[in-house]
């Protein structure tokens, strides 16, 4: 391999990714499609096609092969970018799903989309492959100018998959061997093909037809692609396919729901190390879960237990957990979530929730916000200090600052039909039990008494009692 880091492989060569989705996965056993399966709280596809972006292929020079529930595939792909997918109706094998691709590649060319002149296959099915390799096999690849580049590994015991037949002369490729189709001998070789290839196009589309269905399985055998590369080596030619070997767990695909955990748990761990080695002190990885699209800024500290889901965002010197799970979260600094759940909402800098404390969609607590034991918030905003320290509903409404939410204060925001607002300004105490019949809007330093029913608007610094409450007659 040539040390050539500066040139982006990716674009220099013209790469386009064909990702096989179409197979059923039997084995899992599932009505799901097996790329839907959720690997830390995702399809996990939608890791494969990350690791495709991040290694430089955009989603326009990617095309997705669905089969199976094609429709519930096409519609996650979509989700995930403006991904290329084609059906494969009948699955007839590895080497019929990659000739699928081919019109939509050719179309690629003529639209001026840069034409795809070496083709990369990978699975849907294959979630820990690394972009780093992906960019080791470009540049292997893009230096050694061969018909094909593949991935190899090695395992004590390889049944199931391709074995690698080298030539016992110099070791050069000679073809892959199905499990099916292994003599004895064959059977003991521990090189296994795990099914990631890049090809030159110009070779691959016409050579494929020259693909025959296997006796025993009738399958069009993608695996047949790399001996026929050999049969056309011309003298004087760079060898025709080139090898690269990796880590087995690296290609581990997944089959069953053992390997699905399996492969959860690795991926999880390098996460964790990630941030770990980036200055995050994560207390038990044994028990902390955090999606591939969180970001953690350096002394954040993540407790036992907790689950950061999606795309979370956790700022420096905050405290996440024991116990604290996050959905889409975005936190700032200095923030500690104890015991809490805290979903497709955002916390400025500084805030405290917990224990035992749900922040829920749509909510914005401004800096400095403090909710204690049994607070939830709902599509509200709370002013920098605000207090909602014991068991209390507040939901579509918006709160100034430093106002304090008495025990038990409920905005009653739902009359059956309508979700309506409730509007409370800066400085107001509400007493405990205070009940907020919305809409209704409360000034700034207003007080309400212990169990006020506000059912009409408070102007700012009256204070109001009982139920309705009116406001005191400072005469009385
Ligand atoms: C394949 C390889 C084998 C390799 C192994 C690594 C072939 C013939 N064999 O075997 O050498 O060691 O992968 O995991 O390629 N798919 C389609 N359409 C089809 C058939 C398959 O899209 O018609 C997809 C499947 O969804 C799956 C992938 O291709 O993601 C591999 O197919 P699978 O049937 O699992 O191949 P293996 O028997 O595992
Ligand atoms: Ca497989």
């Amino acid at each position: 391999m040539t040390g050539s880091a500066s040139i982006d492989p990716t674009h220099a060569l013209g790469i386009a990714a064909v990702v096989l989705a179409a197979g059923k996965g039997t084995r899992m056993r599932s009505n799901l499609p097996k790329v839907l399966h959720p690997l830390l709280a995702e399809p996990m596809i939608n890791q494969v096609l990350r690791t495709l972006r991040e290694a430089g292929v955009p989603p326009e020079r990617t095309v997705v092969v669905v089969g199976h529930e094609a429709e519930l595939v096409r519609a996650q792909v979509a989700k995930c970018g403006l991904y290329l997918t084609v059906e494969q109706k009948e699955q007839l094998g590895t080497g019929h799903a990659v000739r699928q691709a081919s019109s939509l590649l050719e179309q690629m060319e003529k639209e001026k989309l840069g034409s795809a002149e070496q083709v990369l296959v990978l699975y849907g099915d294959g979630p820990l492959l690394r972009s780093e390799t992906l960019l080791n096999l470009f540049t292997h690849h893009s230096a050694t100018s061969p018909l094909v580049t593949m991935l190899t590994a090695e395992a004590h015991d390889p049944t199931g998959y391709g074995r690698i037949i080298r030539n016992p002369a110099n070791g050069n490729f000679q073809a892959i061997v199905e499990e099916g189709d292994l003599t004895s001998e064959e059977r003991a070789i521990r090189e296994w093909n795990p099914g990631i290839y890049l090809f030159r196009a110009k070779w691959l589309w016409p050579s494929l037809s020259r693909l025959q269905k296997n006796p025993q399985k009738g399958e069009y055998y993608l695996t047949d692609m790399p001996a026929f590369a050999v049969e056309d080596q011309l003298p004087g030619e760079p060898l025709p396919v080139q090898t690269l070997l990796v880590s087995g767990e690296e290609v581990l695909g997944i089959n069953d729901r053992v390997q699905l955990a399996e492969a959860g748990n690795l991926l999880r761990r390098r996460i964790l190390e990630k941030w770990m080695l980036s200055g995050v002190t994560i207390t038990d990885p044994t028990t902390t879960y955090i999606s591939p699209t969180t970001i953690l800024e350096p002394d954040c500290i993540i407790e036992p237990n907790s689950h950061l889901r999606g795309a979370c965002r956790v700022g420096r010197n905050s405290v996440i957990g024991p116990n604290s799970i996050l959905v889409e979260a975005q936190v700032g600094a200095a923030c500690k979530i104890l015991a809490s759940m805290i979903e497709h909402a955002v916390l400025e800098d500084e805030v405290t929730v917990g224990p035992f404390s749900h922040v829920r969609p749509g909510a914005y607590l401004e800096k400095g916000v403090h909710l204690g034991n049994f607070a939830e918030v709902n599509r509200s905003r709370l002013g920098a200090g605000t207090k909602q320290g014991h068991f209390s509903y507040i939901g579509d409404a918006t709160f100034g600052s430093n106002v304090n939410i008495g025990a038990g204060t409920v905005t009653a925001n739902f009359d059956g039909i309508n979700k309506n607002k409730t509007i409370v300004g800066a400085n107001t105490k509400l007493g405990v039990d205070t009940m907020l019949v919305a809409p209704v809007k409360v000034g700034e330093d207003v007080i309400t008494g212990a169990g006020a029913v506000v059912t009409r608007d408070v102007e700012s610094g009256a204070t109001v009692v009982g139920v309705p409450a009116k406001p005191l007659n400072k005469n009385s």
